[in-house]
């Protein structure tokens, strides 16, 4: 067996000084998750099990992806379905965006438990059936959704949200990182 190596977790913190600014956030957050998704990426594909990165990918899919969603879907969506023109088209946009949310976070919750399996017993992911290619599947699923958000749903969000709707959408996505 090949012998484990060790890395230093290399997903940036949460930047939650940026909370104040809720748009900003959004950009650092999908910077971090192009991060994440390479280290995902490698980690898919290693000869050896790296134990920190393995934890380290496992602890951002389990808690900072998952606020992301929600930032999006309890908040963001919903205040820019209340903001956007009839011109703006943006439901089928953000249809598509929903669906995918809820068909990733069935991928990365098989993908944390193929991890946690690979953690417990020592085993890069090419051991453990099918997580390699699930893994290297939901990096390109996010990937193209991470883009459709940056080039539609985001320069949106700049366009139409008023000083008053990015300051309750601040409020509330500090609210939900009060408790980590
Ligand atoms: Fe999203
Ligand atoms: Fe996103």
């Amino acid at each position: 067996m090949s012998k484990p190596v060790d890395t230093p977790p290399m997903i940036a913190p949460m930047p939650r000084d940026l909370l104040g600014d809720p748009l900003e956030f959004f950009a650092a957050d999908h910077l971090r998750q192009r991060a994440a998704f390479a280290l995902i990426e490698r980690l898919a594909t290693a000869s050896a099990l790296d134990r920190t990165l393995a934890a380290h990918v496992l602890e951002f899919l389990g808690k900072d992806m998952v606020a992301h969603v929600l930032d999006e879907e309890d908040d963001l969506f919903p205040l820019l379905r209340m903001r956007c023109e009839a011109e703006d088209d943006i439901e089928h946009v953000l249809g598509d965006l929903s669906a995918e949310h809820a068909a990733e976070e069935r991928v990365a919750v098989d993908i944390r438990t193929g991890l946690a399996e690979a953690l417990e017993a020592g085993r890069p992911v090419g051991d453990i059936e099918g997580l390699g290619k699930r893994m290297l599947a939901f990096v390109h699923a996010e990937s193209r959704h991470l883009a459709l958000e940056n080039g539609i749903v985001f320069p949106l969000a700049r366009a139409r949200l008023s000083e008053d709707d990015l300051r309750n959408l601040s409020a509330r996505m500090i609210q939900r990182r009060s408790s980590q």
